[in-house]
Formats: C-alpha cells, sequence, structure tokens
C-alpha cells in the first residue's frame, strides 16, 4: 500500500506529499477531515482553501467572529460542524496551548471530534497507528476479507482486519492509501479490480464477488 500510495497519492491541498520530508500540519488536517465529513473532495478543496486562507492558523480561527466563519461556511451544510469547528479552535486555543493533542483520546474531548476524525488526525497529523474506519475503509475491509457478513454488524470485524493491516511505520500514509484506493479504485460499483495493488491478496476478487460487498443488512 505505501509503494502504491508513493507513486499514485491524490494531490489534496491539506495533505503533504508523501517522500516530501514535511510535516502534516495538525489544524489543517482536522479542518479538511471535519470538512469531508459530509461533503465531497471535489467541494471541500475551495472551501479549505479559502478557510486556510483566511484563518492560517488555530489562533487565527479561535480569534475569528462566529458570524465570518458562519458566512464563509455557507453552502457546505451541517453546520453544527461550523460552530464545532469554531468551539474546538476556541478549546485547543484556550487549553492546549493552541496545538492540537496529539492522541486519539485527547482529541476525542474536543468539541466536534468523534471517533473517525480523532482517529484520522492521530494517523495522518502524528503518524499514529489509530486504524480510522470510514465507509470506503470498510468497503476495501470487507473485499480483501470477502466478509460475508453485513452492515453494520460487520463493524468490528472490519475494524479487527484493519488495526491487524495498520503499519507501525508511517500509518498516516497507510491510512490515506486506503482512502484513495476506495476513492479511485476499490469503488462501491464496478471496482477496477484490474489495476488494484492488494488484487493478488483480495479473497472477494478471488471469488468473484468483489462488487458484491459490503453486503447490508435489510432495513
Ligand atoms: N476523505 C476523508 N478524509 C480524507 C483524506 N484525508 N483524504 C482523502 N479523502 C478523504
Amino acid at each position: 500500500m505505501l509503494e502504491w500510495y508513493d507513486a499514485h497519492a491524490r494531490v489534496l491541498p491539506w495533505r503533504v506529499p508523501p517522500g516530501s520530508g514535511e510535516a502534516a500540519d495538525p489544524y489543517r488536517i482536522w479542518m479538511s477531515e471535519i470538512m469531508l465529513q459530509q461533503t465531497t473532495v471535489v467541494t471541500v478543496k475551495a472551501y479549505f482553501e479559502r478557510f486556510t486562507a483566511r484563518w492560517p492558523t488555530v489562533a487565527d480561527l479561535a480569534a475569528a467572529e462566529d458570524a465570518e466563519v458562519m458566512g464563509e461556511w455557507a453552502g457546505l451544510g451541517y453546520y453544527a460542524r461550523a460552530r464545532n469547528l469554531l468551539k474546538c479552535a476556541r478549546v485547543v486555543v484556550a487549553d492546549h496551548g493552541g496545538s492540537f493533542p496529539n492522541t486519539e483520546a485527547e482529541l476525542l474531548t474536543l468539541p466536534g471530534i468523534g471517533p473517525y476524525t480523532a482517529a484520522a488526525v492521530a494517523s495522518i497529523a502524528f503518524d499514529q497507528p489509530a486504524p480510522v474506519m470510514d465507509g470506503n475503509i470498510e468497503r476495501v475491509m470487507a473485499r480483501l476479507f470477502a466478509v460475508e457478513a453485513p452492515l453494520p454488524g460487520s463493524k468490528p470485524v472490519l475494524k479487527a482486519h484493519a488495526t491487524r493491516l495498520t503499519p507501525a511505520e508511517r500509518p498516516g500514509d497507510h491510512a490515506q492509501a486506503l482512502m484513495d484506493l476506495g476513492a479511485t479504485i476499490c469503488t462501491p460499483r464496478s471496482p477496477a479490480c484490474g489495476i488494484c495493488p492488494l488484487m493478488a491478496a483480495c479473497f472477494a476478487r478471488a471469488q468473484g464477488i468483489a462488487a458484491d460487498l459490503p453486503r447490508k443488512a435489510p432495513k
């Protein structure tokens, strides 16, 4: 996965190119993950650029007026995210000296940061081996291990697989590689198994059922 990521990582405004030696900025990673929760990468890009141009650091954002931030958020929807964004920035400045905490447990205490965001920030910004689980990565795991049990009941099994696969070395790049794989190759419909770096290891591919997984429990 890391070799594939080094060659094929998507270029995204919050992302540090693999091999560049630059450190990821926790503020930028956090903001991107909050924006990406219910919004597509294509839409988020422009908002992310405007937010970080206007408020380059968490201290700048914490000092903003509520109405300025809500105005800049207009169009992204789910406005609780914007209110929590500002709340979180202010807590980071007031209680953490303006630096995001670097553990999943501490990140979870911040406004608007749930299990997904805590793992994503710990992993991508601080290179901690926290398994990041979102819909894309669940799908990749369900296929790789041909997990036939339906979602959502299969979530713990999928997370166990992801945990086992998370490397001690470059866990953040590993997580981003899985995100990219899920977004570009291991797509919900018509996965591009022929060009997948995990093709030889994928049990669903071997059984010809990749496109059928993950199964979903009837509502
Ligand atoms: N979707 C959610 N988080 C992402 C990230 N860090 N990179 C690409 N897509 C994402």
